[in-house]
């Protein structure tokens, strides 16, 4: 007898659905799986075996036929193991086709009957219910993921007997939800204040300037002068994420294994620091079966990268591609692999190698040494920096002041009013924050008067700026006046943005 369920599996973090069908015959007995699977997929023959066996099911010796479609996706992962045994309890008629139409279902088997949580099934759940799909059984540890999705039917099963008990009599309703049940923030971690961080004025400044239009910034001084205190602040003065974002970040999380169970929505913006020995693959993702790599699990939030000239050339180098088109794709024989990358970057250097410069008395480098660790960071990627602070160590004044500093939420509000003004300014472009501006928009939306025109010929012609470097200077100013609520970019403007360049060698 011949039998066909629903299943999905993800490529990237999007979704495809996956048929599931499955023939009983006369003949040899044998399980025998096709539809261009990987070798984990094929072992699903013996845990759907031993599965069912344990769960009261003998498999009668028979040949049995199983196929996945379409043929030309790759497919991979456990997921498959659940919608199989139930195309088997149908084709013995233990469960009949009735009960599972118009259902996708989803699921890893433990050999013991057991239904296993596993990745990517709030990508999976939100496409199939965009197709008309609109009962989903998956494993009880990801149910807070499906019921996210609105207007479905999620039936959460942590066994097979379970699920055969209520498919079969439809008398017990197991761990069944609906939507307004579906939420779990993600409050597992606590990055912080910015009340937290003791004078440092300028250092705050230029990271709200930053956060305000979205340039990614690099932060320079001294070993303990606060630098990764403040960068893993940065989330917290970020606008909170809207529910599509985070939709996306928990498909990444989710997709990436990394959604801990019973935690559905993720609304917190991501804040991820990896070590400088970090592979490629690691950082941007990658693999056999490509997977998010870092850069995806910043999606929305912080990548922050210290001790930025000591990851590697060929390391950085990758990043500049995703920086530019905010997001990852990796072509394979098996498909192609979309990963959403749009986060952004920190970066925290010393002056030199030892961290002691410019303390001559603590700094053991020789100038060789200096310079060579500054060139570590090409060019190329220092272009899509647009700010750069220079760290000094704390005042003791400052350090021992107690009086109250400003709190993340204050700052969050007028870094959101300048936010606004810039998503209004570019309603009509593809970009949203001034870091996006290029020679062309830059020309459209940065007028500037003589005044603020003869200082930056004057910068032009006293420091060696590049024509970059005064592109730079304009965006940042522009990020200033609209933190201020200012239509036209003035003289002052452009003064602290001058403050806040990216020194032309690259130092
Ligand atoms: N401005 C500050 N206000 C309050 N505490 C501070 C400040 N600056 C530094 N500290 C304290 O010093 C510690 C070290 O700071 P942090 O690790 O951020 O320095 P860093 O600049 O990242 O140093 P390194 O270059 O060695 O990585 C912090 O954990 C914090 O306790
Ligand atoms: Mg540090
Ligand atoms: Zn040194």
């Amino acid at each position: 007898m011949f039998s066909r369920v629903i299943s999905g599996t993800v490529q990237g973090i999007d979704a495809v659905m996956i048929q599931v069908e499955a023939d009983m015959s006369d003949g040899l007995p044998a399980f025998v799986m096709v539809g261009y699977l990987s070798s984990c997929v094929r072992e699903a023959a013996e845990r759907v075996r031993t599965a069912l066996r344990n769960s009261g099911v003998s498999v009668p010796p028979r040949r049995i036929t199983v196929n996945l479609s379409p043929a030309d996706i790759r497919k991979d992962g456990t997921a498959f193991d659940l919608p199989i045994a139930v195309c088997i309890l149908i084709s013995m008629g233990i469960i009949s086709e009735e009960a599972i139409k118009n259902t996708m279902i989803i699921g890893e088997l433990g050999l013991n009957g057991d239904i296993n949580g596993v990745p990517g099934v709030l990508s999976m759940v939100h496409y199939a219910s965009e197709h008309g799909i609109n009962r989903f059984i998956v494993p009880r540890a990801n149910m807070e993921e499906a019921g996210l999705i609105k207007g479905i039917e999620v039936i959460a099963v942590s066994g097979l007997q379970e699920l055969i008990d209520y498919e079969c009599n439809g008398r017990k309703v197991i761990h069944d939800m609906n939507k307004s049940t579906g939420y779990y923030p993600d409050d597992c971690y606590d990055l912080g204040d910015f009340a937290d961080i003791k004078g440092q004025v300028m250092l705050k400044r230029g990271v709200e300037i930053a956060v305000a239009g979205l340039h990614n910034i690099m932060m320079t001084g001294a070993a303990g002068s606060g630098k990764t205190m403040i960068a893993r602040r940065i989330p917290t003065i970020m606008p909170k994420l809207t529910f599509d974002e985070s939709i996306e970040v928990t498909k990444i999380y989710s997709v990436a294994g990394m959604l801990k169970n019973g935690r559905g929505l993720i609304t917190k913006r991501p804040f991820r620091a990896p070590h400088h020995t970090i592979s490629t693959t690691a950082l941007v993702g990658g693999g056999v079966i490509p997977g998010p790599g870092e850069i995806s699990l910043a999606d929305h939030g912080v990548l922050f990268l210290d001790e930025f000239p000591e990851f590697g050339r060929n390391v950085l180098e990758t990043l500049r591609q995703p920086l530019e088109d905010r997001e990852v794709n990796i072509s394979r024989l098996s498909g192609r692999y979309r990963f959403p990358a749009d986060f952004m970057l920190v970066t925290a250097r010393n002056n030199c190698p030892c961290g002691g410069w410019p303390n001559a008395n603590k700094c053991t480098c020789t100038y060789k040494q200096i310079r060579n660790y500054n060139a570590r960071i090409s060019g190329p990627l220092l272009d899509r920096i647009d700010i750069n602070v220079d760290v000094v160590r704390v005042d003791v004044e400052e350090l021992f002041d107690h009086r109250e500093n400003e709190s993340s939420e204050t700052i969050r509000k007028r870094v959101m009013a300048a936010q606004e003004i810039q998503q209004e300014r570019y309603r009509h472009e593809k970009i949203k924050f001034n870091s996006g501006l290029d020679g062309g928009l830059i020309n459209k939306y940065i007028k500037i008067n003589g005044d603020v025109r003869d200082i930056l010929r004057e910068m032009y012609e006293k420091s060696q700026l590049s024509a970059r470097g005064n592109n730079r200077i304009l965006k940042i100013a522009r990020t200033i006046a609209d933190l201020a609520g200012d239509t036209d970019i003035q003289e002052k403007h452009v003064r602290e943005a001058i403050f806040y360049r990216m020194k032309e060698n690259g130092v």
